[in-house]
């Protein structure tokens, strides 16, 4: 058991000994996990990390820097690129994963609050006809792009390893739905589970929260903890182990994501990055998305949130939106950049404070509080805040085209309107639709789409035996 006297001592010189309140009450089993939980945070780091944030809230940046587009030299865009360009990434991309150099990352550590389903949100059923679930359409969609790779490339076997980045509240029933679905057909020794840290909630005075009187309160810490959890968690050396080069990060909430695409491999690669993104030309000024942008020369991620509604608006000479590039949390990694993990110093990261109303102990009665309004702060961390760390000619940005790539899941359906299972459904079908058209198929005008499973088709390929079928309804593809 970790040494009383000895935390004692650390959570005072931190300024954060009130969390022994109630300590000489507890129970010794209370006592034992209360003291092992205390051990494994450092008050001194949260303290710090406490006292730079409420500064900062109470200073805040006054000179946000210069934000503009990406300069033309770091982007590409699959609008408009040649089809040789576009052919000549795909088949670098189908050369690193036939190499087995390629490793996918999937940030699945959010709770979707908005989406108001308790479940994570990879388990959601999104409506198709097969009832497939997010995680399904994921698992299949790597899959099947083994399969294409050695069906193309003549490899016996090709394996891209699936990291699945869980948090405490998404990792067992993660696990769970993984295994009740036979991990949908993948090699259960190829999808491997990976949990994020947490921090602890603090009080408006940067004081750390009491959970119960034996546990403090935590929260995830957010989808930059990945960094932290690729040391810790022995992802990164798991990936050198299997001789991975190349990495694919990406969000759950995305039905349309191009898990390990070729064509992102071979773009980033070719161009020798460190990091590289994908993007949207975002929707409508107010659209809910993060913008990639050059901040002070450096590439940076602005948050919504961020920036000026005027800032949003403005139209560049063509009346196109002057800050378009749609962030979508689509990211590239070179294996030699994550290597540098452990050298980067705590100040890399940023902390962003989200107010928020966190049940917790009163000190001074001892009795649970459910607040009605903020009372706290969960502190997180955001994947792309190292961007600015880098040079703009270690960073590459691809814009791909929305409605085969993006189409997130945020809210419940009939609440807000969009980004719901309503449109995430439709774009999915619709995309089928394009593709079958495209392979020579006719559709009834009022046919929506047609489900196309990754089994069958990675990305609008392999559809030749679709040629002069006719569809009347919204269907499952079978050939
Ligand atoms: C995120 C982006 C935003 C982008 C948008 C596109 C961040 C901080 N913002 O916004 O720039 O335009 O997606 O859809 O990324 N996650 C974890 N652990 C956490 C929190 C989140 O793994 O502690 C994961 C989620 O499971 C999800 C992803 O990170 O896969 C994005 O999180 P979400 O909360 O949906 O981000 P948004 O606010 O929508």
């Amino acid at each position: 058991m970790p040494a009383l006297e000895e935390l004692r001592a650390a959570y005072a010189a931190a300024g954060q000994d009130h969390v022994f309140t109630f300590y000489d009450s507890l129970t010794s089993t209370e006592q034992a996990s209360f003291l092992t939980q205390l051990a494994s945070i450092d008050p001194a780091r949260i303290t710090h990390i406490a006292s730079s944030v409420l500064s900062s809230i109470t200073f805040p940046d006054s000179t946000p820097g210069e934000i503009t587009p990406l300069p033309s030299a770091a982007t590409a865009s699959l609008l408009t690129a040649s089809s040789a360009d576009i052919a000549k990434w795909y088949d670098a991309g189908i050369t690193l994963l036939a190499q087995n150099s390629v490793a996918v990352v999937l940030l699945a550590g959010g709770q979707g609050t908005r989406l108001g389903s308790a479940d994570p949100k990879g388990c959601f059923d999104i409506g198709l006809p097969s009832h497939a679930s997010l995680f399904e359409l994921q698992a299949h969609r790597i899959l099947g792009l083994q399969r294409l790779v050695q069906d193309t490339t003549g490899v016996t076997k090709v394996v891209i390893p699936w990291y699945i980045m869980t948090s405490g509240p998404t990792r067992a029933p993660t696990e769970a739905f993984f295994s009740k679905n036979r991990y949908f057909g993948l090699a259960p020794s190829d999808v491997i589970f990976f949990e994020q840290g947490v921090l602890p909630c603090i009080d408006n005075s940067g004081k750390i929260m009491l959970d119960t009187p034996s546990s403090v309160a935590v929260a995830p810490d957010g989808n930059g903890g990945i960094y932290r959890a690729l040391v810790q968690q022995h992802v990164l050396a798991d990936m050198a182990a299997r001789g991975v080069k190349h990495v694919h990060a990406y969000c759950v909430d995305n039905c349309l994501a191009r898990l390990a695409d070729p064509v992102f491999l071979g773009f980033a690669s070719s161009r020798g990055v460190a990091v590289a993104t994908k993007s949207v030309p975002k929707r409508a000024p107010e659209e809910s998305v993060g913008l990639i942008v050059s901040k002070n020369k450096r590439p940076a991620v602005i948050e919504y949130s961020e920036i000026s509604t005027e800032m949003a608006a403005a139209r560049a000479e063509d009346g196109e939106l002057a800050l378009r590039t749609a962030n979508i949390v689509n990211h590239y990694y070179s294996t030699s950049y994550l290597a540098d993990i452990p050298e980067w110093p705590e100040s890399y990261l940023p902390y962003h404070v989200a107010r928020k109303k966190i049940p917790c102990t009163d000190l001074t009665t001892g009795t649970r509080i459910a607040p009605a309004s903020p009372n706290g702060i969960k502190l997180e961390q955001f994947i792309f805040d190292c961007f600015p760390q880098l040079q703009m000619s270690e960073f590459a940005n691809l814009e791909v085209r929305r409605e085969d790539e993006f189409s997130p899941l945020k809210n419940k359906a009939g609440t807000v309107g969009e980004d719901d299972a309503d449109s995430s459904r439709a774009d999915l079908l619709r995309q089928g639709k394009r593709w079958l058209l495209a392979a020579g198929a006719s559709f009834d005008d009022d046919v929506l789409g047609v489900e196309v499973p990754p089994l069958i088709s990675y990305a609008g390929e392999g559809l030749d035996a679709a040629k002069g079928k006719h569809f009347s309804d919204t269907c499952l593809l079978t050939l």
